[in-house]
């Protein structure tokens, strides 16, 4: 009997091959159950720390722990059996050392399954990517605008704006491909620089806010789903599922109060008698 399984996951080298091809598909997700809705359709699913701003309601990403990203990693495995799925390395977990990185990622890759991680930060993360990339950890970058940082950045706001930040965008960029990223979220950036980081590095990098400039794209399902309460104004709504729940809600819990639900009886006829 074959333990190996007939569907063939897509892995870090195969989105890495992708650079200049066919535009990489990724949205993010957090359960099983989107996660082989998401599997059908996108070449990879990150399981991404904006969990503990979706899942959790908290205000930033900063209080996600290792734990909860395992957790839900574990979950989106189970969910789907095609797309590379790549889990986000939470505030905390990565950037003490190198070593630190390393025994975080482990723990990923290990008690998920996935099949790489994804972390914050640009030039001054280089070293450590090199070290978990030399030690069979295929790293997904993500420069531009960091989330995790938000307590020293002050705001969400787009990056690059002004020329003169670009060189640190580029340095960042050109940084984390040299160290042996296989791609490279690129967040919150304008059309003109999206395009020059494109072609300035080897491996495929992925927008967030960032145009179609860029290898591929991704956005957090439930952003482009309506269903997060706050989106960033870049989001193009593919659904509006929030209202279409409220009323769901709002239905049921006006026909339990009326008792309009199926009795038990209908839905579980009694057995005859027997004589
Ligand atoms: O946590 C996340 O969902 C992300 C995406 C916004 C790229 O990092």
């Amino acid at each position: 009997m074959s333990i190996q399984s007939d569907v063939k996951r897509l892995t870090a080298p195969d989105i890495r091959a992708r650079k200049g091809g066919e535009p990489i598909a990724m949205l993010t997700s957090y359960h099983a159950h989107t996660a082989s809705l998401v599997d059908k359709y996108c070449d990879v699913i990150l399981v991404g720390d904006s969990l503990g701003m979706v899942m959790h309601g908290l205000e930033t990403t900063v209080p996600v722990t290792l734990d909860m990203m395992i957790l839900q990693g574990h979950a989106v495995m189970r969910g789907s059996s095609r797309a590379l799925v790549v889990v986000d390395m939470p505030f905390g977990s990565y950037e003490a050392s190198k070593e630190q990185a390393f025994m975080s990622a482990a723990r990923i890759l290990k008690e998920t399954g996935c099949g790489g991680v994804k972390l914050e930060g640009g030039a001054h993360m280089a070293e450590t990517i090199r070290f978990l990339a030399e030690r069979g950890v295929p790293v997904m970058a993500h420069v531009g605008l960091t989330p995790q940082s938000i307590n020293t950045i002050g705001s969400f706001r787009a990056q690059g704006r002004d020329e003169s930040d670009w060189a640190r965008i580029e340095q960042d960029t050109v940084a984390v491909s040299e160290a042996g990223a296989f791609s490279v979220v690129i967040e919150a950036v304008a059309e003109p620089l999206a395009a020059k980081l494109t072609g300035m590095v080897p491996i495929p990098t992925i927008g967030i806010g960032a145009s179609v400039a860029c290898d591929g794209q991704v956005l957090v399902l439930e952003d482009m789903l309506g269903l997060s309460p706050r989106v960033p104004k870049f989001v193009k709504r593919y659904g509006d599922l929030g209202p279409g729940i409220e009323k769901a809600v709002a239905d049921y819990a006006a026909e339990v109060r009326s008792r309009a639900f199926p009795a038990a009886a209908h839905v579980y006829p009694m057995k005859a008698k027997k004589a």
